[in-house]
């Protein structure tokens, strides 16, 4: 049974290909929209491969409105966008702010103008916990204040929910943002996973690729903080789980089970690790040892963070199934598949 045509976009990259292949297993009909900035159009071939359909794909500049507009005219009956499609390294996007203003900003624009003028009714917003800032109090429910960004790419988030949420309220658009932890692990099959160009900045790809040889070295950043360890404290959630989700918030836009036209949930498994912790996890689960040594902090990094997840659970009827050690596992599989294939 088809239950409908949902847009991905960003639908070639970390999450969004791990949700194509949710939806193509519970029966919906993806089709991906990609710049293939930051992926590579081999990813629809592996999303074949694991599910035995090939998603449409189409190559589209999302910061061009005539590309957004012919294609949403031609793919009227298109039930639900999933928004995945933004620049994100953090680090990044403090050297280069206007980029990152710009693709994020212009590109979800964009979509949301060409998501009205075509008649599209629902969207799903990839956001980050990143807007909650050095949170007051943990874990962090859906209602804790929204902070001053650490970044422009956290900036970004925050603005593009605020966009969305004016939309809504001059139209007849309904939305909902999911605001992701810290995502991490890749696809039982090894064949979609994480990848980024150059030095990792994410923890769980530093640390794979110390434990491969590629990286001498893992840098703690910083042992001084005020928690258990000194090291930070992160919500670690399993991409699958993740993308989970994100079927389950658009049934309830698509069945109307929201009351409201735009709502919040925080997507994380409701624990707090910190950065030793995730290690020696790392250690136990794959038999192997990190060579690291504590650094200075890393500017903009929030002491400790992790959600609060009743929400989602009780509301989405959404809840992580993927145990810590299964997440670091399957991203120890990815990176040695990975390099196989380099
Ligand atoms: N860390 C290290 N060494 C490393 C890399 C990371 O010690 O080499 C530490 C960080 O200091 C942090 C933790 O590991 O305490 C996690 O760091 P990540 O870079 O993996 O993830 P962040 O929590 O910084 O990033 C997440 C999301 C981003 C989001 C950001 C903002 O992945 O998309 O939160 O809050 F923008």
């Amino acid at each position: 049974m088809n239950k409908g045509k949902i847009l991905v976009t960003g639908g070639t990259g970390y999450i969004g290909s791990h949700t194509v292949v949710e939806l193509i297993e519970q029966g919906y009909e993806p089709v991906i929209i990609d710049n293939l900035s930051n992926s590579s159009i081999e990813v629809v071939d592996r999303i074949a491969a694991i599910t035995g359909k090939k998603p449409a794909f189409e190559q589209v500049e999302m910061c061009n409105y005539a590309e957004v507009n012919r294609f949403l005219s031609a793919n009227k009956d298109i039930k639900a966008v999933i928004h995945f499609a933004a620049v994100l390294f953090v680090d990044d996007s403090v050297k280069r702010p206007l980029f990152y203003y710009e693709n994020n900003l212009l590109s979800t624009i964009n979509l949301l103008k060409g998501m009205t003028e075509n008649g599209i009714p629902a969207l799903v917003f990839s956001s980050s916990c990143t807007v909650y800032g050095n949170p007051d109090t943990l874990p962090v429910t859906e209602n804790a204040p929204i902070k001053p960004a650490m970044s422009p790419y956290g900036n970004t988030k925050k603005m593009c929910e605020e966009i969305i949420q004016d939309t809504i309220k001059a139209s007849t658009l309904k939305g909902i943002a999911l605001r992701y932890f810290n995502p991490i692990g890749a696809h039982k099959s090894a064949l979609i996973g994480e990848f980024q160009h150059g030095v990792p900045t994410h923890l769980i790809p530093y640390i794979t690729e110390t434990a491969i040889g590629k990286r001498s070295v893992l840098n703690i950043f910083g042992d001084d903080y005020a928690t258990r360890d000194g090291s930070c404290v992160r919500d670690y959630i399993h991409v699958v789980d993740l993308a989970k989700a994100h079927i389950k918030a658009v049934e309830r836009l698509l069945t109307s089970t929201n009351e409201k036209n735009y709502d919040v949930f925080n997507l994380g498994s409701g624990n707090g690790q910190t950065v030793f912790e995730i290690i020696t996890a790392f250690e136990k689960a794959t038999a192997l040892k990190i060579n690291y040594k504590v650094a200075p902090r890393r500017p903009g990094d929030v002491e400790a963070v992790y959600a609060d997840t009743t929400k989602a659970n009780t509301e989405l009827g959404w809840k992580t199934e993927i145990s810590l050690e299964e997440m670091l596992r399957s991203a120890w599989v990815w990176e040695q598949r990975l390099n196989e294939t380099a």
